[in-house]
C-alpha cells in the first residue's frame, strides 16, 4: 500500500444494516459481499458474529466465500465476543478483528460506570486478547468525536502497545465539525507514541450532514481509511457514504490520495444495496441518486447540449450510469426539445421547432414529464407535421 492510498472500509453489511427493518438475510449478504470484492474495497465488515446466530453465519460464510479481501467481524472489548469473532473468522483469507470500547466522558460515566484508567485497560486487554486470534486487529474508540483529545491519545498508544494495526476513531454521534474532525487526525499523529505503527481510520455518522466532508478532512490530514456504506446507509442519519468520499478524492487529483475503488460498478452496487434492504435512495443523492445526471432547466440544457462539463463535474459513465438525461419539463427550452426530438427521429428547422415548441409547452403544462412517446405525439399534432415527415 503506498503513502497515498486510502483503504475502503465497507461497512453496508454491519453498520449500514443497523437500519431498522432493513435485515438481510445470509444468502442477500453474500451476494453483497462478493460485489463489494469486485468493487476493489479494501475490507468488508461483514457482522458482529456473537449478536445472533444469523449473524454468526453470515460473518462465516462470507469468510469462506471471499479471496483477496480482508474480512473483518466487530466485537465488544469483551473475551467472549472476542472469541466468537475469531470463531466465526476461521475460514477468511485475510480475517480482521474489529474490537474497542467507549471513550467519551459521557461513554465512561453513563455506559460503564468506570473510570478512566479502568477503560484503558480494557483497551488494552481487549487487543491483546484478539490478538491471540488473529494478526489483524482494528481498535475503535466509541465517541472518539467528543474524546478529549488527550485522554484519546493515551487510548490510541495502549491499543498500539498491545498490537493494534488500525485505530478507529468515530465520530459515533455525527457531531464534529469538518476542522475540529481533522484537528483530532492531526493532534494523534503528532502526539501518539508509536502511531506509525497503526493506519487511522475514519468512521463517521452523519447526523448533521456533516459525515463525508469530515472523513474528507481526515485523511488531508493524515488517516489512511475511510469507513464507509454504500448509499450512506446506517444507524439514524447514517454514515459516510462510500461513492461520495470515493469520487471526492477521484474528482480532486491534487490531493493526492487514491483508492482501490473501481468507480464504473458504484451506480450497479447502489441499486443492489437499495433494492434488497427496501430503502430508495433519495433522487437528489449524490452520484447515485436518479437526478444525479439529469438536466431539467432551459438555461442548463442548453449549456449541457453545447458542453457537458458546462453543468456536469463528473462523467456519469465513470459511476456506471450510462448516459446523461435531458428531462422535458415545463421549464426547458427549445435546445432541450429539438435535442429529444432529434433522439427519436425527428430533424427540426428553426422554423418547425417554433412551431412544435408552442405545442410542447402547452403540453408540458399539463404534465410533470415529456417522455419519448409524448414527443412523438406532440410533433404528429403539430401544424408542421407534413412538412416534418416529407423532408
Ligand atoms: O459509530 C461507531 O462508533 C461504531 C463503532 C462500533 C465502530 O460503529
Ligand atoms: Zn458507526
Amino acid at each position: 500500500m503506498s503513502d497515498n492510498n486510502v483503504q475502503i472500509f465497507d461497512t453496508t453489511l454491519r453498520d449500514g444494516e443497523q437500519v431498522p427493518g432493513c435485515k438481510l438475510n445470509t444468502n442477500q449478504k453474500l451476494i453483497i459481499a462478493e460485489q463489494l470484492e469486485n468493487l476493489g474495497v479494501d475490507i468488508i465488515e461483514a457482522g458482529f458474529p456473537v449478536s445472533s446466530p444469523g449473524d454468526f453465519k453470515s460473518v462465516e460464510e462470507i469468510a469462506k466465500l471471499i479471496k483477496n479481501t480482508t474480512v473483518c467481524g466487530l466485537t465488544r472489548a469483551v473475551e467472549n465476543d472476542i472469541k466468537v469473532a475469531a470463531e466465526a473468522l476461521k475460514y477468511a483469507k485475510f480475517p480482521r478483528i474489529h474490537t474497542g470500547i467507549g471513550t467519551s466522558a459521557s461513554h465512561i460515566k453513563y455506559k460503564f460506570n468506570s473510570n478512566q484508567d479502568a477503560i484503558l485497560q480494557r483497551a488494552y486487554d481487549a487487543v491483546k486478547f484478539a490478538k491471540s486470534f488473529v494478526e489483524d486487529v482494528e481498535f475503535y474508540a466509541e465517541d472518539a468525536g467528543r474524546t478529549d483529545n488527550e485522554f484519546l491519545a493515551r487510548v490510541c498508544e495502549m491499543a498500539i502497545k498491545a498490537g493494534a494495526t488500525v485505530l478507529n476513531i468515530p465520530d459515533t454521534t455525527g457531531y464534529c465539525l469538518p476542522s475540529e474532525y481533522g484537528a483530532k487526525i492531526k493532534y494523534l499523529k503528532e502526539n501518539v507514541k508509536g502511531i506509525e505503527k497503526a493506519i487511522l481510520s475514519c468512521h463517521c455518522h452523519n447526523d448533521l450532514g456533516l459525515a463525508t466532508a469530515n472523513s474528507i478532512e481526515g485523511v488531508i490530514n493524515g488517516a489512511r481509511q475511510i469507513e464507509c456504506t454504500i448509499n450512506g446507509i446506517g444507524e439514524r442519519a447514517g454514515n459516510t457514504a462510500l461513492e461520495e468520499v470515493v469520487m471526492v478524492l477521484k474528482q480532486h487529483p491534487y490531493l493526492n490520495l487514491d483508492t482501490n475503488i473501481k468507480t464504473q460498478h458504484l451506480y450497479g452496487i447502489s441499486q443492489l444495496v437499495s433494492d434488497s434492504m427496501g430503502i430508495y435512495t433519495q433522487p437528489n443523492k449524490a452520484i447515485v441518486g436518479a437526478n444525479a445526471f439529469a438536466h431539467s432547466s432551459g438555461i442548463h440544457q442548453d449549456g449541457m447540449i453545447k458542453n457537458r462539463g458546462t453543468y456536469e463535474i463528473i462523467n456519469p459513465k465513470d459511476v456506471g450510469v450510462t448516459e446523461s438525461a435531458i428531462v422535458l419539463t415545463a421549464r426547458s427550452g427549445r435546445a432541450a426539445l429539438a435535442y429529444r426530438a432529434k433522439n427519436v427521429g425527428y430533424e427540426l428547422t428553426k422554423l418547425q421547432l417554433d412551431e412544435v415548441y408552442i405545442n410542447f409547452l402547452n403540453f408540458a403544462d399539463m404534465k410533470k414529464e415529456v417522455n419519448d412517446k409524448d414527443i412523438h405525439q406532440i410533433i404528429e399534432t403539430s401544424k408542421v407535421y407534413k412538412q416534418i415527415i416529407s423532408a
